[in-house]
């Protein structure tokens, strides 16, 4: 895999480079946290001419921070410099949304960089690039970067649900009372909006499956009014709390997620370990095909793979069919843009 010693390095891409989620972001992955303690780095930061000094001073620090993985850094405001050779490419950079939006309004300010940037990945990319979107609305800004980069396969194209993940493991450990690293499987189904679905039908708490056992911490999460007013309501909302607590959207808690999304991708998942990536739908589940979608996938090889045969709740299966349909019409939405 891409974490043994002495390879050579790779080119990571980050987008948005000057921005708030790359202020974490970066400095992570300088550290070896999203590709292994043994892989070196040479990282292209892109953002636009405004932030050319800012860029700057972001490189400036990761030089100072003496970093031993990382071996150069290209700071540019030119995605042709900035795309060319890259293995893998977080496209951060996008307008965030402020109190009282949802995000699918930033699709008429935000579609037209991941045109752009999908070309850019056709052309000038590695052809393996690994793709991660999570400049919102992230689902259908990968879709349309994918749609503009036919060169490549589909499967190196997602897009982050992984904090959503993040937000719904941490609010079950909380309610049962354990500590996070015992929960897993909680499942984001659909769109990184209000409309996405949490479900933890098929979590694991210290492993064992929370469906139909009885001990009193399990049976704290099959609890469905819990689940139907507190923790899917929390979960679907909890960006727009971050906004209006920090008049800022969340970014160090969004790094971390790109880091666990990307290692997971790259490096695989545990043993019984399900994560939820938006991803190309192969059909899978009844999901149309042609959208990204979150779905539970496991990752082996650098490839992921839908989880399949998940029996669904009839009350899941109806919010399924609601963030699909949301997802068509964000899709319509953005092709007419282009
Ligand atoms: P930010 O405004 O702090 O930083 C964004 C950076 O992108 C800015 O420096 C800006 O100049 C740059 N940028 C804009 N257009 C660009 C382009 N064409 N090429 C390169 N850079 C460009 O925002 P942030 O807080 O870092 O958030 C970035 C995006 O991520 C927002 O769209 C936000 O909504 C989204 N987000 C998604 C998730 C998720 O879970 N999917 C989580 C948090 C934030
Ligand atoms: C989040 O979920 O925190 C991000 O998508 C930012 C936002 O707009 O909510």
């Amino acid at each position: 895999g891409p974490c043994v010693g002495r390879a050579s390095p790779i080119k990571v891409l980050v987008t948005g480079a000057a921005g708030q989620i790359a202020y974490s972001l970066i400095f992570m992955i300088a550290s070896g946290q999203m590709f292994g303690p043994y892989q070196p780095i040479q990282l292209h930061l892109l953002d636009i001419p405004k932030m050319a000094d800012a860029l700057k001073g972001v490189s400036m620090e990761i030089q100072d921070g003496a970093y031993p993985l990382v071996h150069s850094v290209l700071c540019s405001t030119d995605v042709q410099s900035a795309f060319t050779g890259v293995h893998v490419a977080l496209l951060v950079g996008a307008f965030p949304r402020g109190p009282g939006m949802q995000r699918k309004d930033l699709l008429k300010v935000n579609v037209s960089i991941f045109k752009e940037q999908g070309e850019a990945l056709g052309k000038y990319a590695s052809r393996d690039v690994k793709v991660l979107v999570v400049g919102n609305p992230a689902n259908t800004n990968a879709l349309v970067a994918l749609t503009k980069a036919s060169e490549l396969p589909p499967q190196n194209f997602s897009a982050l649900t992984r904090l959503d993940q993040n937000r719904a493991a941490s609010m079950v450990s909380d309610k049962v009372g354990v500590n996070v690293d015992n929960v897993s499987n909680v499942i984001i189904w659909g769109n990184h909006s209000l409309t996405q679905v949490p479900d933890v039908t098929h979590a694991i708490i210290n492993n064992y499956p929370a469906a139909g056992l009885t001990s009193p911490a399990l049976s704290t999460i099959n609890d469905d009014k819990w689940v139907s007013e507190s923790f899917m309501p929390l979960v679907q909302n909890r960006g727009a709390a971050v906004i209006a607590a920090r008049k800022l959207s969340s970014a160090a808690s969004a790094a971390n997620a790109i880091v666990g999304h990307m290692r997971d991708w790259l490096m695989g998942t545990k043993q019984g370990e399900i994560v939820s990536m938006a991803v190309i739908s192969d059909g899978s589940y009844n999901v149309p095909k042609g959208l990204i979608f979150s779905f539970p996938v496991t990752c082996r090889n650098g490839e992921w793979s839908i989880v399949q045969g998940l029996k669904i709740s009839q009350s899941i299966q109806q919010k399924i069919d609601i963030t699909t349909k949301e997802l068509q019409e964000e899709k319509e939405t953005a092709f007419s843009f282009l």
